[in-house]
């Protein structure tokens, strides 16, 4: 596999991640490009996922892989990076929970008022025949 890099966006890839998450219909809301991890490959654009800071918890969403270069590891390497030195529980919302199970993600039933208001987002506005799910990454307790 052909090696990537990972960093936080410059102004001309936000704007490019602005175009993709309209083409994948991801969560769009209060973008801010302190908040993603950009993949590139040969100076390209190749994937995108952020970690969004609410006051009751931090969410991982926004999550993409340009289409072409999919089943590579980009994907895991992104949610690898954005959850690594965490030190608060990690939420996010999802139609894959089947991807995030190997990161230590769990599905959960109840969760904080931010993540009730990404489900009631999706389930209104990012319309799609899954069901959307909420899952946890708890953060790492001191021993
Ligand atoms: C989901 C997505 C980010 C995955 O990116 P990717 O670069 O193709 O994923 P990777 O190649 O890193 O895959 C890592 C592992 O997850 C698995 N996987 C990939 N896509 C998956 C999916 N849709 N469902 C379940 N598992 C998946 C891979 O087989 C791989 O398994 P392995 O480690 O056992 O080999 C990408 O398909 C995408 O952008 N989808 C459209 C947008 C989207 O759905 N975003 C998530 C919103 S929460």
């Amino acid at each position: 596999m052909e090696p990537f890099t990972l960093r936080i966006p410059t102004e001309k890839e936000f704007k490019q991640i602005y175009f993709f998450i309209t083409e994948f219909e991801l969560d769009n809301r209060d973008l801010k490009k302190e908040q993603f991890i950009v993949a590139l490959r040969d100076n390209e654009l190749v994937g995108f996922g952020r970690l969004r800071d609410h006051t009751d918890c931090l969410e991982l969403c926004s999550l993409g892989v340009v289409t072409s270069y999919r089943r590579q590891g980009i994907g895991k390497a992104i949610v690898t990076k954005l959850i690594e030195n965490f030190s608060k529980n990690i939420y996010l919302v999802c139609i894959i929970p089947d991807f995030f199970i190997p990161f230590g993600f769990h599905q959960v039933e109840t969760f904080p008022v931010s993540i009730q208001n990404k489900i009631e987002y999706c389930t209104s506005e990012l319309i799609v025949p899954e069901p959307y799910v909420a899952m946890l990454l708890p953060a790492k307790r001191e021993s």
